[in-house]
């Protein structure tokens, strides 16, 4: 380890991994230089004349989104466990962007990070026979990687708490063998967005596709047992606001059109701002809420907002679905959920931190992750910890740059002379593998 910290690398690379969003740059950078959706897409249709797309391609980023109807796309994450690590390697390697050290499952005959050669292969028809040639799967370049040799830069990646012990062993794995870091950290994306906020004490309400968090530090001190986590984030609201559309006549089947109700949702989403409106906390459906299967019942507004589908039809979707489906992380037993609401999993953090440090905790919440981004979150997450506990001093602290505090956060701790300290080396950790856990929470 200590041969390791005398070496001198170039600078560290910051990834924040997330189940929806893949946002990736270097150490010392305020904003990612990658932040694109975490999603791999594939064509799912067949070829019948000869075009630049191959078959087996894979598109990553910006070219997955503009090609979407063509592909399936598909996440290799989910509620923050890797689920396709053949796909999570595809999207690493179009992040370190055409590095010698990508692995062999998706090299390509047009591997290329420059936008120059990218579009001579684009243009370019491939013969009969070139198309043979294809290796099996190729990886679809479209210019946007870091451009890194990952065997020149120190790695931080995020990773959630609780999360299986064979998550982070086999993350180690592929990024030391098969890609070659020499050194690597796992943090937790919550202390992170605490980094971001110039804070070392706060509890970090972090809820983004598929995971919320309540993560309490108090003076750089993590709490045992205070940690929550609920497999509750914004790609379950998206798959209830399509659920919602389909009640209403709108049918959003493929993957791609899943993006589409996504984009309704980041839009047009909100929280309630009073809870019974949708019923109490235990589940039950309030008189003035809605029908108990979630059909929508009387007393509330019907106001419709316009929403623009890429084929330029407006279509209009009632407050009503959309507020309905943003509920879920609020009122999850009323979907069928056992699991705490968002309010119940903070103040349960809460009262699992000594009580003398309580106070200062609750009034330095922070939010953090795009599923807190919805009008009303936070108001609401306010009334709902104190419908627990009048008395307690709240304070909530929204950036409007929580989107990505976790990745800024991930840049300030990467750029500390004392960084080398936190991270494994290669050679430790091919000594003893285990010490990848060694600050698991
Ligand atoms: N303006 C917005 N309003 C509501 N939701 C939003 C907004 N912008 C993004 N989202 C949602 O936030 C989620 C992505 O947030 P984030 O990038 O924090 O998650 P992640 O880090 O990828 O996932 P996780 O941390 O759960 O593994 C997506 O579900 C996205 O639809
Ligand atoms: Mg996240």
């Amino acid at each position: 380890m200590q041969q390791a910290q005398d070496t001198l690398y170039n600078q560290p690379i910051v990834i924040d991994n997330g189940s929806g969003t893949i946002r990736a740059g270097f150490a010392g950078d305020e904003t990612p230089k990658i932040n694109y959706s975490n999603v791999v897409g594939k064509p799912k249709y067949q070829r019948i004349m000869s075009s630049s797309i191959n078959q087996n391609d894979k598109f990553i980023g910006s070219k997955a989104q503009s090609l979407r109807g063509l592909l399936k796309l598909q996440y290799p994450i989910s509620h923050g466990v890797v689920t396709n690590w053949n796909n999570m390697e595809t999207v690493w390697a179009q992040v370190f962007g055409g590095s010698s050290s990508q692995p062999t499952t998706t090299t390509t005959t047009t591997t290329t990070t420059t936008g120059a050669k990218e579009q001579k292969s684009d243009s370019a028809q491939p013969t009969e026979e070139q198309q043979q040639n294809q290796p099996q799967s190729s990886l679809s370049v479209f210019g946007g990687g870091l451009s890194i040799k990952p065997e020149q830069h120190p790695l931080l990646i995020t990773e959630q708490p609780l999360n299986p012990r064979s998550n982070r062993t086999k993350l180690a794995e592929t990024l030391f063998e098969t890609f070659g870091f020499p050194a690597l950290h796992i943090s937790i994306p919550a202390v992170l967005s605490l980094y971001s906020s110039g804070r070392t004490t706060g509890m970090i309400v972090d809820s983004g596709d598929g995971v919320t968090t309540s993560v309490p530090v108090f003076d750089g001190f993590s709490i045992p047992g205070s940690i929550k986590r609920l497999d509750l984030g914004g790609r379950d609201i998206t798959e209830l606001l399509k659920l919602e559309l389909m009640k209403c006549g709108y049918s959003f089947c493929s993957s791609s059109e899943f993006e589409i109700v996504r984009s309704m949702k980041e839009r047009l989403g909100f929280v309630e701002l009073d809870c019974g409106v949708f019923g109490n906390k235990n589940g039950g459906v309030g008189s003035s809420g809605y029908g108990g299967s979630g059909g929508l019942g009387g007393g509330y507004g019907d106001a419709e907002r316009d929403f623009v589908l890429p084929d330029g039809k407006t279509i209009g979707v009632s407050d009503r679905s959309l507020s309905w489906s943003c509920e879920l992380l609020f009122s999850p037993e009323t979907f069928g959920y056992e699991m705490s609401s968002v309010d119940q999993l903070v103040y349960n953090s809460l009262l699992k931190t000594d009580i003398d440090l309580r106070g200062q905790l609750a009034s330095n919440i922070i939010l953090a992750g795009g599923s807190t981004m919805f009008r009303n979150f936070g108001s609401r997450l306010l009334d709902g910890i104190q419908s627990y506990d009048d008395e307690l001093k709240l304070k909530i602290y929204a950036s409007p740059d929580r989107k990505v505090s976790c990745f800024v956060g991930g840049s300030i701790l990467a750029s500390l002379s004392t960084f080398k300290n936190i991270w494994i080396s290669k050679e430790a950790y091919r000594e003893n593998p285990d010490s990848i856990h060694a600050y698991v929470l």
